[in-house]
């Protein structure tokens, strides 16, 4: 089968390896994301594959980018939280580096890292939400990555929750995104240092600085130490979770929810509520089973294993 080249292409950072046909990473390396022009990252890209492939017959390249590929799995349509737009990476990446390459999706890569060796082995119908910064899905339908279209399916952050709720970077308002991410866990936590400062004392401790500099591992440590604040704020972005995986449901069937990202660190402080609201907001609860729901087993690595997997079809 031979080997091929993963590269997770992210917001901060490029993680790259290379992958067996087993889904096993010989070996990997990890660089800060350097801008965000297709000719920066391709640069970055072709540098990285050049180190990798140095000591490794590699056939071809897959790369998972956080943004809206088209079907041709060549361009980045649109990215909404970074600064692509329409841009060429498979042929920027291969005029470089002279092997076939092939873009997609970094959750759909993701999912199909779950689907073929991770925690969503042998479950055809599975949906993988990466909940990060923003929230990313993949979709495994029969046993195939679904696309839509246009290769653009399976954007499942956009789905709007709230009728004018935040604004979102896509251009919309109430986004699934806004509500239940990385990002709304520290809004939420900022706005109970706002309004009752002595309640966020813990996470505040945790973080070591002011309010502008809380994050979301701040907010997971403190309520992992039993913080009530922090827990608080998990139990409120895992309600929406929960609220957008009913959806999912209703339109999808699936028999399993893979949940990764940087927020699922949080555990059973972001699955138990998201469980709850799910049973709660799903539809005909009383006569269907319910899609169980866990965490990620590939953890950081499964975007450049599912990439690298997706350069061999
Ligand atoms: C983007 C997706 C991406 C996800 C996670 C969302 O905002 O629309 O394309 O998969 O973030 O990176
Ligand atoms: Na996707
Ligand atoms: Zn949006």
């Amino acid at each position: 089968e031979g080997l091929t080249i993963g590269i997770d292409v992210g917001g901060t950072k490029v993680a790259a390896g290379v992958v067996d046909g087993a889904g096993t990473i010989i070996t990997s390396l990890r660089r800060p994301t350097p801008g965000h022009s297709a000719a920066e990252v391709a640069d970055t890209i072709a540098s990285v594959v050049a180190e990798l492939s140095a000591d490794h017959a590699v056939r071809a390249v897959g790369i998972g980018a956080a943004g809206w590929v088209d079907s041709d799995r060549s361009r980045v349509l649109f990215a909404p939280n970074l600064a692509w737009r329409d841009e060429p990476l498979r042929d920027e990446v291969g005029g470089r580096i002279g092997l076939p390459v092939v873009v997609e999706n970094d959750a759909n890569a993701m999912a199909w890292a779950e689907y073929r060796f991770g925690a969503g082995r042998g479950r055809r119908d599975l949906v993988c939400l990466t909940v990060g910064t923003g929230i990313g899905s993949g979709i495994v339908l029969g046993g195939e990555l679904y696309r839509g279209a246009s290769g653009i399916g399976a954007e499942m952050g956009h789905m709007r929750v709230v009728p004018d709720g935040y604004p979102c970077g896509c251009g919309n308002r109430g986004c699934w995104e806004q509500y239940a991410s990385g990002r709304a866990l520290v809004r939420l936590a900022k706005n109970i240092a706002t309004v009752d400062p002595s309640a966020a004392v813990p996470m505040l401790e945790h973080c070591g600085g002011g309010v502008d500099a809380l994050t979301g591992p701040d907010v997971t440590e403190a309520a992992r130490k039993g913080d009530p604040a922090a827990i608080r704020c998990f139990t409120e972005i895992g309600h929406w979770l929960g609220e957008g995986m009913a959806m999912l449901v209703a339109a999808l069937d699936p028999n399993r929810f893979v949940i990764g990202g940087g927020v699922s660190d949080a555990g059973e402080l972001l699955l138990g509520p998201a469980r709850q609201s799910l049973l709660a907001a799903m539809p005909g609860r009383d006569y269907r089973s319910e899609p169980d729901i866990v965490i990620a087993e590939l953890g950081s690595q499964a975007g450049l294993v599912g990439a690298a997997d997706l350069a061999r079809f």
